[in-house]
């Protein structure tokens, strides 16, 4: 046969180096050596030196300042994925949330008129093609609180609890009916020993076999708001499309943290000044489980500190962060201090169009609960620039010119092929 070519007796290094190249730009072996042989002529005719990629490599982080994505959010609440992923260039083109009072303040938040409720409910159709698919998935099954709370009640928790242990299968069977190229999840440190560990290793499982390729990392909101708030953080890619090693790394923190100084109001409300009763008996039930030898109790902090973590009841009692006063009982954070504890501050706002800070439009009860349940929108958006980083070096290798979900085209970057 004139027209064809056969190789014997290719060095196993080379024949692995094909094997993954064409597995990265996903061709065909043939069509990749092809692709070769013509690279490499056509620089032959152009009189410069015979190479076999035209196009140049970039680093992994070179990344455009702005690649056009498409995303989902998923358990939205009131849209920590959505500040982050918009900053790094990301459009939502889907949320659902089935919460009606953080329906409302993700309303007044993007203007959104549409948000989709219970995701169960949802069908496949509905959802767009999407580049990334976001969910801070409920926690409450796995966390430490919600579980001894379950187990207190006699009831199921991790995977067994009907009403939203399963909803982890949910973001599954999205992923294999739309195939997202990456997911990105959230959710309590503790999902990782939930169970002596099998939770997570379902987790993993799962996705695997869904053909992604799975990082994850817990990592502390500490170094972008004046709490610890250590959350494991989960961004699988589509082995499809990226290959079996896609440049991925969580960033490193920025140097240094914040203090409660930095959200303190100067002069708030004396409503949220404890009463004598409610101090009375914060304080009572610390000693009595200090003397038996456990650390439950208040957390009193002021402007130099870092808070404990804000939890989904801090409107019960405000517990866990009570701010000093002088001469008088603690108090606790305002709602909006307790936004600006979740990073939901002056200057997110300011990207979304409001110069007064986000609109507080739910009671303070809802508030309290939909920022303890939140996800710290600063530490979405230096994972989301990360992610962005993968899909510029996969515009660049695959020589695609293009995302590879929703459509969003782009030029291709000079010397990509
Ligand atoms: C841990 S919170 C996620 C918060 C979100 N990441 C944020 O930044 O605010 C989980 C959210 O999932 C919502 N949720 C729980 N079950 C749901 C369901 N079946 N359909 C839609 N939303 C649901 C809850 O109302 C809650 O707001």
């Amino acid at each position: 046969m004139p027209n064809d070519i056969l190789i014997r007796d290719v060095p196993d290094n080379l024949r692995k180096w094909l094997e993954e190249e064409k597995y990265r730009r996903r061709m065909s072996l043939k069509e990749f050596m092809l692709h070769l042989l013509k690279e490499a002529s056509q620089s032959a005719t152009d009189n410069r030196v015979p190479t076999l990629f035209n196009s140049i490599e970039t680093l992994p982080y070179a990344a455009a300042p702005f690649i056009p994505f498409r995303f989902i959010d998923l358990f939205a609440g009131i849209g920590g994925f959505r500040i982050g992923l918009t900053k790094v260039g990301g459009r939502c083109v889907f949320t659902s949330e089935w919460d009606r009072n953080s329906q409302k303040t993700y309303q007044a938040w993007f203007g959104d008129r549409q948000i989709h409720g219970d995701i169960n409910a949802v069908k496949m159709k509905e959802i767009p093609d999407h580049d990334i698919l976001a969910a801070g998935f409920p926690c409450q099954p796995f966390s430490i609180a919600g579980v001894s709370k379950k187990n207190s009640l006699g009831q199921a928790h991790g995977f067994n609890c009907q009403r939203q242990g399963n909803l982890f299968f949910k973001i599954c069977d999205i992923a294999r009916a739309k195939r997202p190229p990456v997911l990105f999840l959230e959710n309590v440190k503790n999902l990782k020993s939930h169970d002596n560990g099998k939770t997570w290793m379902v987790i993993q499982s799962e996705l695997e076999g869904l053909r992604y390729k799975v990082f994850s990392r817990i990592i502390d909101a500490v170094h972008w708001v004046p709490q610890h708030r250590e959350r494991i953080l989960i961004v699988c890619f589509d082995r499809t499309v990226f290959g079996d090693s896609p440049p991925f790394e969580f960033p490193e923190p920025p140097a240094g943290h914040p203090t409660l100084a930095d959200i303190l109001e100067p002069n708030p409300n004396p409503k949220y000044t404890l009463t004598d009763h409610l101090w009375n008996y914060l304080q009572e039930y610390a000693k009595r489980h200090r003397e038996q030898g456990n650390g439950f109790g208040y957390g009193l902090v002021g402007p130099e500190d870092i808070a404990r973590t804000l939890s989904a009841r801090y409107y019960k009692d405000g517990s866990e962060i009570l701010i000093r006063q002088c001469g008088r009982n603690p108090r606790r954070l305002t709602p909006r201090e307790a936004a600006k504890l979740m990073g939901y501050g002056e200057k997110n706002a300011r990207t979304f169009g409001h110069p007064d800070g986000f609109p507080i439009v739910v009671s303070d009860t809802q508030a309290y609960r939909q920022f303890g349940n939140s996800v710290v929108p600063d530490m979405v958006e230096a994972v989301g620039r990360r992610i962005v980083g993968v899909f510029s070096h996969h515009i660049a290798v695959a020589g695609t010119g293009c995302l590879v979900k929703g459509r969003t085209r782009i030029q291709p970057t000079r010397g990509a092929a």
